[in-house]
C-alpha cells in the first residue's frame, strides 16, 4: 500500500518586509541578505496571528468535507506553540470543525518535528488505511530585533494531509536519521526568542546531511543521479544551496546543472517568506511541485530535514500520476503576491506587540483579513475568531 501526501496547503501572514530595506535599516549591504542569505522578502507576523491561527488558515484552504470525515488524527508540529501543556492541535481541530472522535497532539524537536509527525502518520495509516492524518507545521521564527538571526526570521504554516493512495507523493521505504546532543540553537523556558550559535548551526546542518545521506545510500544503493530533485530544510535559502552543493561535491553527477536549476525552483516560495522553522522543508517541497515544469510521475525526490539540537533525516518520496491537478498553485501565488509591504517600523511594532504570554489583552483584528484570527487573551485563555 502506498502512503504519503495527499494534499498540501500553505498560509502566511498578509504582511511582509523587503529584505533590502531591512538591510539598509540595519546598516548592512542589501546583497548580504539578498544574495548572502538568499532572502528577498520576510513575512511580518501581526499579533493577531499565532501558530494556531496560521495552522488553521493553512489547513482550511485544502480540506473538503470528505477529508473532514476521514481525519482521525491531527498533529501540530511547532517549536513556537502557545501553551506549555495543552496541544495547539486541539484548538486547530476545533476551528476547522473536525470530528470529536479524533486524536490531537503537538510535537516538538526544533525544525525537525514535522518530519517526525509525518513518519508517525505513516505508521498510523498503515494500521488504519481508510483514515487520514492532518499534520500541520506551523511556526513563527523569532531571534529578536537587531540580532544576527533577525534576517532569518519569518513565519507561516504548511498543512500536510497524509493518506493511503496519496495524490501528490508517496513515501519510499528508506529513511536515514541521526541525533546528536549539540547546542547550536535553543530557546530556554521563559524566552520568547531563540538563542543560537549561528555559524556552528550552519555547519552541523551540513554534517548531518552528509551522515544521513550516506546512511540512506547504504540502505538502497541509490546514486545522486537516481533523483529528480531535492528539497532541503531552508532556514534561509542559501543554506539549502550549500546543502545541494555539498551533495554534488561529494558524489559524482552527470546532472549537476539540472540539480542547481531544480534547487532554484525549490526555493522560490521560501525566498518570499523567510523561515517557517519546521514548515520550511515542506514549503520548499511545495515550491518544487508547484513550480517545476520538468517533474513527472515516478520521479524520486530527496528530502533533507534538519532540526537544531540536533536531529537530521534524509528520506525520499515518489511523485504520483496526475499530481499537478491536486495542487493549488494559483491560490498560493495569489497569497504571496497580494500581501502588503509594511515599513521596518511597523514590522518592529508587530514584533514587540506579539502575544508571547498569558496576560489578558484585547487585539484589534480589523487589519487582519485571515479567516482565523487571534482576538486577544481573556482570563489567561486565547480567544480566537472564525470569520
Ligand atoms: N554580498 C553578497 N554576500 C554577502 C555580502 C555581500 N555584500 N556580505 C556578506 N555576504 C555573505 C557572506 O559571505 C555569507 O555567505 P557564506 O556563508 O556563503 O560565506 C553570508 O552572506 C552571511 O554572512 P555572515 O556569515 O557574515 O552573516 P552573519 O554572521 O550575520 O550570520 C547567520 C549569518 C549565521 C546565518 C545568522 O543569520 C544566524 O545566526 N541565523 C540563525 C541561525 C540559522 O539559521 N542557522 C541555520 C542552521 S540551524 C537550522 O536550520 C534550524 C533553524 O531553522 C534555526
Amino acid at each position: 500500500m502506498k502512503i504519503g501526501i495527499d494534499k498540501l496547503g500553505f498560509y502566511t501572514s498578509e504582511f511582509y518586509i523587503d529584505m533590502a530595506k531591512l538591510a539598509q535599516a540595519r546598516g548592512e549591504d542589501p546583497n548580504k541578505y539578498l544574495i548572502g542569505l538568499g532572502q528577498e522578502k520576510m513575512a511580518a507576523i501581526p499579533p493577531t496571528q499565532d501558530t494556531v491561527t496560521l495552522a488553521a488558515n493553512a489547513a482550511a484552504g485544502v480540506l473538503d468535507d470528505s477529508d473532514r470525515e476521514q481525519i482521525s488524527f491531527v498533529i501540530l508540529a511547532t517549536e513556537s506553540g502557545i501553551d506549555n501543556s495543552k496541544a495547539g492541535a486541539i484548538y486547530v481541530a476545533d476551528l476547522l470543525g473536525l470530528r470529536k472522535n479524533i486524536r490531537t497532539l503537538e510535537v516538538k524537536q526544533a525544525c525537525y518535528s514535522a518530519t517526525a509527525a509525518l513518519q508517525l502518520a505513516r505508521g498510523y495509516i498503515s494500521l488504519h488505511p481508510t483514515e487520514k492524518v492532518l499534520v500541520i507545521a506551523s511556526d513563527i521564527a523569532r531571534y529578536g530585533l537587531q540580532t544576527k538571526g533577525e534576517p532569518t526570521q519569518g513565519g507561516g504554516a504548511v498543512a500536510i494531509l497524509m493518506s493511503a493512495e496519496p495524490r501528490l507523493v508517496a513515501f519510499d521505504a528508506d529513511s536515514a536519521f541521526y541525533s546528536e546532543n549539540v547546542m547550536d540553537f535553543w530557546r530556554p523556558l521563559g524566552n520568547d526568542t531563540a538563542l543560537v550559535d549561528g555559524h556552528y548551526s550552519t555547519n552541523i546542518y551540513l554534517d548531518l546531511l552528509n551522515k544521513t545521506f550516506q546512511d540512506y545510500q547504504a540502505q538502497n544503493g541509490y546514486q545522486i543521479d537516481d533523483f529528480a530533485g531535492f528539497a532541503f530544510h531552508l532556514p534561509f535559502t542559501k543554506q539549502g544551496k550549500k546543502g545541494m552543493q555539498a551533495l554534488l561535491a561529494a558524489h559524482a553527477s552527470q546532472k549537476a546543472e539540472y540539480f542547481m536549476e531544480m534547487f532554484e525552483v525549490s526555493r522560490q516560495y521560501n525566498k518570499q517568506v523567510g523561515n517557517l522553522y519546521t514548515g520550511s522543508l515542506y514549503l520548499s517541497l511545495l515550491s518544487l511541485l508547484e513550480n517545476s515544469s520538468q517533474l513527472q510521475a515516478g520521479d524520486r525526490l530527496g528530502l533533507y530535514s534538519y532540526g537544531s539540537g540536533a536531529v537530521g533525516e534524509f528520506y525520499s518520496v515518489t511523485v504520483q500520476p496526475g499530481f499537478r491537478k491536486w495542487l493549488q498553485k494559483q491560490e498560493h501565488q495569489q497569497l504571496l503576491n497580494h500581501r502588503q509591504e509594511v515599513t521596518i517600523t511597523t514590522y518592529e511594532k508587530m514584533f514587540t506587540e506579539a502575544v508571547v504570554d498569558g496576560t489578558d489583552r484585547k487585539l484589534d483584528t480589523t487589519a487582519d483579513h485571515a479567516r482565523f484570527v487571534l482576538a486577544g487573551v481573556k482570563d489567561h485563555k486565547r480567544v480566537y475568531l472564525s470569520r
